[in-house]
């Protein structure tokens, strides 16, 4: 069973009658080059060794429908506001906490409208398409928003930027 269109993962309009709409990044490529932006001018330690042109390889690799890497992007009124990737664990963390949403990130101007959490729903929706039973994610800053839609506290781990909360959601049950 599918939950939801190919290329509309999720719309829902606001009560500001403004519309989150959630969609592949591999119907809209000429986002790349704001997602490098927004990525570069957010996490600029973690990307000064990469140039553009590796991250929007990087990028070209997310843009998998039906597997693994497969990057979402969200935009409020046709406006571009943000994106999540469904990936495999990244490498830091052992095989069986996989998959993972992760590279969550909303634009300033578009925070604390709820797409953030539209964008985790919709990734925990791909992930149950795409046949996983359980997602996990690492974060700090979205925990509340992970809270929110029932995910579980598994445990702290160390990385490389410091202490992340580990989160696991079991799709079958929260769904
Ligand atoms: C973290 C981040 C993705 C959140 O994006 P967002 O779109 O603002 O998230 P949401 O609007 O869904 O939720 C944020 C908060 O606003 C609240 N909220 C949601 N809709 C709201 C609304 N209409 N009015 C007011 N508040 C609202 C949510 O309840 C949530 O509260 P909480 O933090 O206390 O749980 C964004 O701040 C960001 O990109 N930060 C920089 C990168 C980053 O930290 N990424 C996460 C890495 S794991």
């Amino acid at each position: 069973m599918r939950l939801f269109p190919d290329a509309d993962l999720c719309r829902r309009p606001k009560a500001d009658t403004t519309m989150i709409t959630i969609e592949f990044l591999a119907d809209h490529l000429d986002a790349i080059p704001t997602l490098i932006k927004w990525f570069r001018d957010q996490w600029p330690d973690y990307y000064e060794d990469l140039s553009p042109a590796e991250m929007e390889q990087d990028f070209l690799e997310d843009v998998s429908r039906n597997s693994l890497p497969s990057r979402l992007v969200a935009f409020e009124d046709n406006a571009l506001a943000g994106t999540i990737v469904l990936r495999e664990n990244g490498g830091t963390m052992p095989p069986e906490f996989r998959p993972e949403l992760g590279g969550l990130y909303v634009v300033e101007s578009h925070r604390r409208r709820g797409i953030a959490t539209e964008l985790v729903r919709a990734g925990m929706k791909l992930a149950l398409d795409q046949g996983y039973e359980t997602v996990f994610a690492t974060t700090v800053s979205a925990a509340g928003i992970l809270e929110h839609l029932g995910w579980e506290f598994i445990k702290t781990v160390v990385h490389s930027d410091g202490e992340l909360s580990l989160y696991r959601c079991k799709l079958y049950n929260s769904a």
